[in-house]
């Protein structure tokens, strides 16, 4: 029986999660099952006090057997100029009988979103979760891109222990000021015009859809979203920029001691030259007393940002699938 889930339901759903297989932060595999399960549920009764978030539950006899939590995806609207909605999770317990379950709950939830009007649904799994995968596809969702989670342990690997390459003659990173804003804005126009992520990967997306979002994150950054962005000057002129973000109110209750590498983009007059490498380190240098922990995500052919973070001891620790489905024409 597929219902919606209210916050009233939150006993069921701490007896249910536990047997559910692909949490979240898969990538902090530091974590006991335990601390994954407490973070999950708080994360799911904090979506769930958003207006827009609606949970669907499959139940059993016992157990919740299955969950899908929808929630309206605001910044993606406003810059894409479509009305977007993401799926958090899409996931069975271990009790689920068949892949029915799954199939039941994105119905329902495909549903749900047309009825508010929706245009297209995002949702990012892990690549080990076959049983999401294919429900999603078997509902029409298209893969886009895979994001790979890179993270870096500063208790695994003091920094001085980390051998930083030689800096270009004349660069210098400092934090950005107010007044960088349209020289950032413009590195970051040059530096992602080609690139190759989901908002890329998309034809549904309306033409310019990638720009744009690279354009918003960079303008948010500078309005309080990002902690710290870090530039890169050379000759002068600013030639990369890197966003940092502290951890969030919920990652700090789980005592999770994160740190996020967001963003980063070198001008493409400057490729080449160790600059992203350089603002990688510098970076960590400046959170390394906020954080035991830093990821970031990196697209899966992303190969100068894998190499440059390998040489910097981070490792790859999880992995997502993007996947799109487009409601209306
Ligand atoms: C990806 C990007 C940040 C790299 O910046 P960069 O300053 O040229 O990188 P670096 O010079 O520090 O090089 C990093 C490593 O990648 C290697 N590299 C550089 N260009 C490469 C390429 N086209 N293909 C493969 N490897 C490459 C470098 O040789 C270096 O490895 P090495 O130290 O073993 O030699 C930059 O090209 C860019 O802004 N791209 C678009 C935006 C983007 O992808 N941002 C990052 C994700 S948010």
């Amino acid at each position: 029986m597929i219902a919606r889930l209210d916050l009233a339901a939150t006993a069921d759903l701490k007896k249910a999660l536990p047997h559910f297989a692909h949490g979240p932060v898969a990538h902090l595999s530091h974590l006991s099952p335990e601390q994954v399960v407490a973070y999950w549920l708080d994360e799911i009764t904090e979506e769930l006090a958003d207006e827009s978030s609606v949970a669907f539950a499959a139940r059993g006899r016992e157990l919740i057997e299955g969950l899908v939590l929808y929630a309206d995806s605001p910044w993606d609207t406003k810059v894409v100029g479509r009305r977007i909605g993401s799926l958090k999770y899409v996931a069975e317990g271990d009790g689920a009988r068949n892949s029915a379950v799954l199939d039941d709950l994105l119905d329902e939830v495909i549903r749900h979103a047309a009825s508010c009007g929706m245009e297209c649904l995002t949702c990012k799994v892990q690549p080990l979760h076959f049983a999401a995968i294919h429900a999603l596809e078997r509902h029409g969702f298209l893969l886009m891109d895979t994001i790979l989670d890179f993270v870096f342990d500063f208790s695994r690997t003091p920094l001085e222990g980390i051998s930083i390459p030689k800096r270009a003659n004349g660069l210098t990173t400092r934090l950005a000021r107010p007044e960088d804003l349209s020289e950032v804005l413009a590195v970051s126009e040059k530096a992602f015009a080609n690139h190759f992520g989901r908002y890329n990967s998309d034809p549904k997306m309306p033409y310019g859809t990638a720009t744009e979002v690279y354009r918003e994150w960079v303008h948010s950054s500078f309005c309080g979203w990002a902690d710290w962005i870090l530039v890169a000057e050379i000759e002068g002129r600013i030639a990369g920029f890197g966003v940092w973000k502290k951890a969030s109110t919920l990652e700090v209750r789980h005592a999770l001691k994160l740190v996020h590498y967001n963003l980063a983009g070198v001008h493409p007059d400057f490729s080449g030259r160790g600059i992203y490498t350089v603002l990688a380190a510098d970076g960590m240098q400046m959170t390394q007393s906020f954080a035991r922990y830093l990821d970031g995500p990196v697209h899966v052919s992303n190969y100068p940002v894998h190499r440059a973070l390998q040489k910097l001891s981070w490792r790859i620790a999880g992995a997502r699938h993007s996947f799109h489905k487009w409601l209306k024409a």
